[in-house]
């Protein structure tokens, strides 16, 4: 097993996150169970901010894409740690808000903003929009307006760099559903359009280029287009770049497949993007722009594990061994939609090697309900606990109710104690907004 900073094994020999027992955490809470390390997720996000502190003189602002884990807790630490926040529906910006978190720190994304989600916003006075089409600038402008304010855009663009997890390349065309072509000169006209709103004041450029990426080169190359496309812009439509913000999308630690990187070692991948930022700014003249980076899935990821108790077991000689667990598809969609891989770990034996290759498989009546596929394990038996390590992103905030299945709980350990930051769904909440229609009652 990869020895990780929040996780160890107790003398027990059964796994810890955050100095709290699993098996102790799986009584006192049952299981199927979220469980998250603050201090990992405090260290991740004061490494990026201390790194833009130290290499940029303080000149940009941390947002935790908080697409990959929003509950009113998440939104409480961010802003104790004095980063800021990017949401993308008007239910994240409604917990933050709830949190609340100060509206000037948050920006919010989507490629199809909905009209009342963009009033939210205005309304809620947030820092930035990052306007991802002609109809939002068009709402935008219109909303602020109304309001007699102007609102700070940024646009997002396309740099043409598609990074992909082991590799990238550059894509002379892209068929992105996000942000502005660098390439075929949509982003210069969405430019020149935006400049001539009266309500909006274009702050700068936004660009994601993808998740899970690894190498520094695909950053590299997508900061340097953008700051050559800010050079054209000045150049061309006199419009100055104030802010850039680079996105997210570093990788993190699922199994052995992936780099394994300390907290400081993100910092690297900052310092690179700050390099090339302050090398293209001298090389062109231009001032520097104020930096964003809004990570995700490196700040939560490796902070969360999910545990499980193992059910039903089925040996199906020759082909297969399922290793069936109380949750599944509902609170990790993953494996389902990307085939993601992940390591398990049987908490309450967390020292017994590996004896066996299984598959671990959820409740749901799906046969693709699936948590890992063939990874090794000792032999595990009804009752065990089991661990499946780095689900602190993306799988909460990707959680369903299918079969209705209850979304499990989340708990956040601190100093080895537990506390719930989103408690266990009831039968009542999945029923909550059902209705029987009168013509549908039971005749007495
Ligand atoms: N900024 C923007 C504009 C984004 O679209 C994303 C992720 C991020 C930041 C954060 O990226 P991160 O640092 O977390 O990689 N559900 C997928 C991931 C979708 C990511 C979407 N955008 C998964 O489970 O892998």
């Amino acid at each position: 097993m990869n020895e990780r900073e929040s996780l160890k094994i107790n003398a027990q020999g059964h796994l810890e996150i955050g100095g709290a027992d699993c098996v102790e955490l799986a009584k006192e809470f049952g299981t199927p169970l979220y469980v998250f390390d603050e201090a990992y997720i405090r260290k991740m996000m004061r490494v990026y901010r201390e790194t833009i502190e130290n290499h940029y003189d303080g000149n940009g602002m941390v947002l935790y894409a908080s697409k990959a884990f929003s509950c009113k807790a998440i939104y409480r630490i961010a802003d104790e740690e004095k980063i800021g926040i990017d949401v993308v529906s008007g239910g994240e910006l409604y917990t933050a808000l709830q949190a609340d978190f100060p509206a000037k720190n948050i920006y919010m994304h989507g490629n199809n903003k909905l009209d009342y989600e963009i009033g939210e916003a205005l309304d809620a006075g947030i820092g930035c929009i990052v306007a991802d089409a002609y109809s939002e600038i068009d709402k935008i402008d219109a909303e602020a307006k109304k309001r007699g304010i102007q609102q700070k855009i940024l646009l997002r663009i396309n740099p043409g760099v598609e990074a992909h997890t082991h590799a990238f390349v550059q894509t002379a065309t892209t068929d992105s559903k996000f942000g502005f072509s660098i390439q075929d000169g949509t982003a210069e006209q969405v430019t020149a359009y935006a400049l001539t709103k009266k309500h909006i004041v274009l702050d700068g450029y936004h660009c994601h280029i993808g998740s899970q990426i690894f190498e520094k080169q695909s950053f590299v190359v997508a900061v340097e287009k953008c700051m050559q496309f800010a050079l054209e812009m000045k150049n061309r439509l006199n419009f100055t770049l104030k802010t850039l913000n680079l996105g997210g999308g570093y990788g993190i630690w699922y199994t052995d497949e992936d780099r394994k990187l300390s907290p400081e070692g993100y910092a690297e991948y900052l310092e690179a993007l700050i390099a090339t930022v302050k090398r293209c700014a001298t090389e062109s003249g231009m001032p520097l722009p104020f930096l964003l980076i809004e990570p995700g899935r490196s700040i939560v990821g490796e902070a969360g594990i999910t545990l499980y108790t193992v059910g039903a077991i089925k040996d199906i000689p020759g082909v297969k061994k399922y290793v069936a667990v109380d949750g599944g598809m509902f609170d990790n969609p993953r494996y389902a939609l990307y085939q993601s891989k992940y390591t398990p770990v049987l908490a309450n034996r967390a020292t017994e090697n590996n004896t066996e290759i299984v598959s671990i498989a959820g409740k749901c009546c799906e046969s693709g309900d699936l948590i890992a596929v063939n990874v090794a394990l000792p032999k595990a038996n009804s009752g065990d606990i089991l661990a499946i390590l780095s689900t602190g992103a993306y799988n909460y905030s990707m959680a369903m109710n299918y079969n209705r299945n209850k979304i499990p709980p989340c708990v956040l350990v601190k100093d080895g104690k537990a506390e719930y930051i989103v408690r266990p769904q009831t039968y009542e909440d999945l029923t909550r907004n059902d209705v029987i229609p009168n013509r549908l009652q039971k005749k007495p």
